[in-house]
């Protein structure tokens, strides 16, 4: 509540009469370059993720579009070794509409929802053989068929996470201990030469007390 008053406030101070008609053209611009680009299909910010071999990952995708689908085809291929194996295909009629999904691979299934504009499929006990690159495809015939994808890229590992953990921790203790022994070096350092220093003083005052009392007499 708070923050959206404060947000408000900074918009109209930062927003002069003038300057409120060039934010409406940028927006009308932006809007025109979106639009423009009608259907869009993304996996995500993150277009890869590494899986171990025997779980089950999510491919994720979702589409957007600003003039509306109709009948928007879809489908998963998976990039083996150069040929492209299609996954699974379907088509979803009109928005809010969810597709019937025809999946040509048993350990693929389907877990989008139109509701959210979400066409992404599960892949079940993933083997080594899995990794590579999934390309979610999509088509809006609103827009003379243009074709849209994106791709996301498996990696599949074995447990091997847990070496790695021991070895950054033995790192990190050896790194620790030898910081800690260079403080204690130089503070064992800092502590010697100021004992020197005091030392050296008082050995001074000694020399010129024992100057000025033999230089006195003559
Ligand atoms: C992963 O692969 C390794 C080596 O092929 C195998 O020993 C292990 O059982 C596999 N793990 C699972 C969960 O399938
Ligand atoms: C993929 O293709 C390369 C070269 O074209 C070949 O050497 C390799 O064996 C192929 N791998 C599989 C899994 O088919
Ligand atoms: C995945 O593996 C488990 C255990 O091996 C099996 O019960 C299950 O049917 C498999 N799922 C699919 C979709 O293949
Ligand atoms: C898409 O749907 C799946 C399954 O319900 C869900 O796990 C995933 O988070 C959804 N993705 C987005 C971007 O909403
Ligand atoms: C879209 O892709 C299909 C193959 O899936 C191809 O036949 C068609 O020519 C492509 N259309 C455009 C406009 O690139």
């Amino acid at each position: 509540m708070e923050s959206k008053g404060s947000g408000r406030f900074t918009m109209s101070r930062c927003l002069r009469s003038g300057d409120t008609v060039h934010a409406s053209v940028v927006v009308t611009l932006l809007l025109g370059v979106w639009c423009a680009s009608a259907l869009e299909v993304s996996v995500g910010k993150v277009p890869f993720m590494e899986a171990m071999n025997g779980s089950t990952v999510l491919l994720p995708c979702i589409y957007s579009s600003c003039i509306g689908i109709k009948n928007l085809y879809f489908n998963w291929h998976y990039n083996d070794n150069g040929t492209m194996a299609k996954l699974c295909e379907g088509v979803i009629p009109i928005e809010g509409v969810e597709p019937r999904v025809q999946e040509y691979q048993e350990r693929i299934e389907f877990v989008g929802s139109s509701k959210h504009n979400n066409i992404s499929i599960l892949l079940f006990n993933v083997t080594f053989e899995d990794e590579g690159e999934y390309t979610c495809f999509a088509r809006n015939p609103k827009e003379k068929n243009r074709n849209h994808s994106a791709v996301f890229t498996l990696f599949v590992v074995d447990e091997l996470k847990v070496v790695d953990n021991t070895v950054t921790t033995i790192i990190v203790s050896v790194v620790g201990g030898v910081i800690g022994l260079i403080i204690v070096v130089m503070v064992t350092k800092t502590v010697v030469l100021l004992i020197l220093k005091k030392s050296a003083e008082k050995n001074a005052g000694i020399r010129t007390d024992s100057s000025s009392a033999t230089a006195s007499p003559l």
